[in-house]
């Protein structure tokens, strides 16, 4: 069981329990996104069935252990298990519902697109099942109108003469920070197009004591959107500025400092690095480029955001490539596989994409991530599989600390700026290596320390 830290959440957000009025609550989907808010919502009063397809991960929850690593998450299973259940039987659990929340993934399609396969699943799902009022609440991500489109689906499928209405309830946590983002949000979006809608979800939100902002279900879904490429946008510009820093001889660091001052810039999301990441922005800046597309529009700043993401991730390779007359046989040091720390989660991660650049150029990996990696065999096994024997020229193996991927390596990558990788020091890389030579894809590190140090050091937007 992981420390229950919660204890650090500001207490305004400790409503007691007993001052809640208790909905009957499903949520479909045990992902991030579903499984967080259906705990959360169990540890402000609600009763909460939690239902997943997933056989294996049920198992685990119905022993009260989260099938996603997420701070506090466990915990807060644990805490919470006389309100929470866990079942593959949607049947039961819809039946009873109040209201059903929608937490399903909206994985990208090849044209950009976002699939929507698994919400008309679970929205068909629905319709045959409910035998009684019952509000139904989109979470996932979904395309503007997509709320629209869920409620004539499940009218078209309604088997009992009952009344589903469907709301937009877009959500914003962040992997790794998402337990706190869910319960001290600085704002909740609900979108309705009816009253009774919008009253049954701010009753089911009261209980979280934070400020609600209700719109039209559209804007919700646009709102959703609109903060997700904002925040990809902002991170692809201090990129794109960053390179820009190393052409005229300016620091990204300091650069970000001096702007973060100014209240209407704001400090956060100010990081120039290897490029984003994750399940979010990567799918959602493509599925906005997609909708705008739909409509004649041209969405050009997002267009520029995903531009300066793609070159962005293998940049540090370029600069390598550069430098190193081969990767053939040399020890290759990774340091961190996951897309930003605090997570297990390898979707889009940079790390990944740049492994298999390496493998193809026959580097001999040693990577090394303190949570990752077991997640990453799965997608690059060590061994190879059958499949890839004949595709990878180079070896990848997994080990269980910075220094021993550092010991005797020719060159170093840095991808996640994991707290274990920050901790080993300039020293250590002069110490461990054959040859100290790193790239480092999140600016860890004070570029005269390094020098000092007698480490040849590359990161992001610094000479
Ligand atoms: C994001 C949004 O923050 C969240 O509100 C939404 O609900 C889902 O998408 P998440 O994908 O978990 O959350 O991660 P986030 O912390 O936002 O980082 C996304 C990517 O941007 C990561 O790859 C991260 O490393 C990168 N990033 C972030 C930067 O490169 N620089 C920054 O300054 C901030």
């Amino acid at each position: 069981m992981s420390n229950i830290s919660f204890k650090t959440l500001s207490p305004q957000v400790q409503i007691p329990v007993s001052t809640v009025r208790p909905f009957n609550i499903a949520v479909a989907g045990t992902g991030y996104v579903g499984l967080v808010s259906g705990v959360c919502m169990a540890h402000r009063g609600h009763r909460v069935t939690c239902v997943d397809i997933d056989e294996k991960k049920i198992a685990l929850m119905l022993k009260g252990i989260s099938p996603i690593y997420e701070q506090d998450l466990e915990a807060l299973m644990q805490l919470n298990k006389e309100r929470l259940t866990y079942t593959m039987d949607y049947k039961n659990a819809y039946k009873n519902a109040d209201v059903i929340f929608i937490g399903v993934g909206t994985p990208e399609q090849p044209d950009g697109s976002a699939n929507m396969f698994y919400i008309a699943n679970v929205a068909r799902q629905i319709a045959e099942t409910i035998e009684k009022d019952c509000l139904i609440v989109v979470k996932s991500t979904v395309p503007v109108g997509t709320n629209d489109k869920v409620e004539q689906f499940i009218q078209d499928f309604l088997v009992h003469d009952v009344k589903a209405e469907v709301a937009s309830n877009p959500e914003f946590l962040a992997q790794g920070t998402a337990v706190r983002d869910t319960l001290e949000a600085p704002r909740i979006i609900i979108g309705t197009d009816s009253d009774k809608a919008e009253e049954t979800l701010q009753a089911v939100y009261e209980p979280f004591g934070l400020p609600i902002v209700s719109v039209s279900r559209r804007s919700a879904e646009m709102i959703k959107y609109a903060a997700n490429n904002f925040l990809a946008l902002k991170v692809s510009y201090m990129n794109d500025i960053a390179n820009l820093c190393e052409l005229v001889g300016a620091d990204i660091e300091d650069v970000a400092r001096g702007m973060g001052y100014d209240s209407r810039i704001g400090s956060n999301f100010l990081h120039a690095g290897i490029g984003f990441g994750g399940s979010c922005f990567p799918k959602d800046t493509k599925a906005l480029d997609y909708l705008a597309t739909l409509h004649g529009y041209e969405l050009r700043t997002v267009k520029a955001a995903i531009d300066v993401n793609k070159d962005q991730k293998v940049l540090l390779y370029q600069k390598a490539c550069k430098r190193l007359i081969t990767f053939n046989g040399l020890k290759a040091a990774v340091l961190g596989l996951t897309f930003k720390p605090g997570t297990d989660d390898l979707r889009e991660a940079p790390a990944l994409e740049n492994i298999n650049l390496l493998l193809a150029q026959g580097a001999n990996i040693y990577a090394y991530d303190p949570i990752g990696s077991e997640n990453c065999k799965n997608i690059i096994p060590e061994t190879g599989t059958e499949q890839d024997r004949g595709k990878y020229k180079g070896k990848i193996n997994y080990v269980n600390s910075a220094e021993e991927a550092l010991e005797g390596a020719n060159v170093c990558f840095i991808f996640t700026e994991w707290d274990e990788i920050k901790a080993v020091l300039p020293k250590d890389y002069k110490k461990l290596m054959r040859t100290p030579l790193v790239y480092d894809g999140r600016n860890i590190y004070d570029v005269n320390e390094m020098q000092e140090n007698g480490v040849e050091y590359y990161s992001i937007g610094r000479a």
